[in-house]
């Protein structure tokens, strides 16, 4: 038997190699599988080593990023979806590009079955399963968190301890922590209690808005046909221009959130999340859109970032709806070509200039001064039919 395990190097995933052993037998080959999406060189270090160490026969390292950036993340910036008015879905993003790397790399060894280390409380059991569900749906599907009945960080030390496997976590780690390119998720510890506010030993990205300099930065924000093109006038990488603005943000402690959100499987939780760069990013694109697209396209954008945010929290990325509102998003996104620059202070982004060749923005319009092509007269017979309905109401109540 051949499973190739989505590993992170983490506790869980170290602990889940010798667990797979002792189910299926020491002849049991296990294919460790770590995604590089931008989680940084530090939990990437040495992973070959330690997943070896755990007992796996294998461990491939694969660089996704630029598939993240390219394929998932600024196609979903046109949509802009962002889950429950405020997460920008930094770790339901990454899912479905770690998920398919996964499922290709079992079809290519042949292996007859995929794990994962998500709990069988959370969203991230959707996201991956429902991936190998669209991708590969001969494969077994193996989720030790809802099978073993180890529940805690002791348990799983003391469990490595029993196997004999070395590791470095230790049982004092107070948060959950979910870390790509596009932002890091905290969750657990004081967070549970919402009615704790976040210490500062919460955060581990950004600057505080107390902490962030007095004196603010411009960010300007050159976009094509919707695709970013530069940042502060250079060309950069998609991968790049991330790290960039992450860098930028994160200093001006750009990004923060702390809310309630309703997980797929019905219970709310509490997470903390850093998205500098996305943040920025989001910011941009809806400040040049509003130069360009008319009322009744920029409510349906916003109707389709709505819908678009749900697919992708709740695991749908491969799916023909998630590919309809994608094709949908890229040509609404036609128009939206132009410069943007946001101001950063303190914990905020703003819009303060923007600028486009395709600007419906008419000052000769809209002007409180004097103007010579607007007839105000036109707006009684508009209003007259608008509401002709309610004066109708109204008329046949008397
Ligand atoms: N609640 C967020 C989501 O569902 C973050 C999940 C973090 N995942 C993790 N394995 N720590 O997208
Ligand atoms: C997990 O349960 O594995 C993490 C949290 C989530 O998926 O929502």
């Amino acid at each position: 038997k051949k499973i190739v395990l989505a590993y992170s190097g983490g506790l869980d995933t170290s602990a889940i190699i010798p667990w797979l052993k002792e189910q299926y037998g020491e002849s049991v080959e296990i294919i460790a599988f770590a995604a590089n999406v931008g989680q940084g060189d530090d939990e990437l270090e040495g992973i070959e080593a330690k997943a070896i160490a755990s007992g796996a026969s294998e461990c491939h390292v694969l660089d996704l990023q630029e598939e993240f950036v390219n394929d998932i993340i600024f196609p979903t910036l046109k949509t802009g979806a962002i889950y429950e008015s405020e997460y920008l879905l930094g770790t339901s993003l990454a899912r479905p590009v770690i998920a398919k790397a996964q499922v290709e790399l079992a079809l290519k060894l042949g292996a007859d079955a995929v794990c994962h280390g998500c709990t069988g409380k959370g969203n991230d059991q959707v996201r991956f399963e429902s991936t190998f569900a669209a991708l590969a749906p001969h494969l077994t599907v193996i989720a030790p968190w809802r099978e073993w009945d180890m529940e805690s960080r002791e348990d799983l030390l003391a469990y490595l301890a029993e196997k004999n496997v070395p590791t470095t976590a230790s049982a004092t780690k107070i948060y959950s922590r979910d870390a790509n390119l596009w932002h890091i998720s905290h969750e657990g510890g004081e967070l549970e209690d919402p009615w704790q506010e976040p210490t500062e030993q919460v955060w581990t990205w950004t600057k505080s808005p107390e902490q962030a300099p007095d004196k603010a930065e411009y960010v300007e924000l050159s976009f094509l046909n919707g695709e970013l093109t530069t940042v502060n006038g250079k060309k950069l990488s998609g991968v790049d221009a991330i790290t960039t603005l992450n860098n930028i943000g994160a200093e001006h402690g750009i990004g923060r959130i702390d809310i309630v959100e309703n997980r797929l499987v019905g219970m709310k939780s509490r997470g903390c999340y850093e998205t500098p760069g996305g943040t920025i990013l989001f910011k941009a694109y809806k400040g040049l859109e509003t130069l360009i697209l008319d009322k009744m396209t920029l409510k349906y954008r916003e109707e389709l970032g709505h819908e678009f945010s749900h697919l992708l929290y709740d695991g749908r990325w491969f799916t023909p709806l998630c590919g309809a509102i994608l094709a949908g998003a890229n040509a609404l996104a036609q128009d939206v070509t132009g410069d943007v620059v946001l101001k950063l202070y303190k914990g905020t982004a703003s819009v303060v200039k923007r600028r486009s060749p395709n600007s419906l923005y008419s000052e000769d319009f809209a002007t409180f001064g004097a103007d010579d092509v607007y007839n105000q007269k036109h707006a009684e017979g508009f209003i007259r039919l608008f509401s002709l309905s309610s004066r109708i109401k109204a008329l046949t109540k008397k």
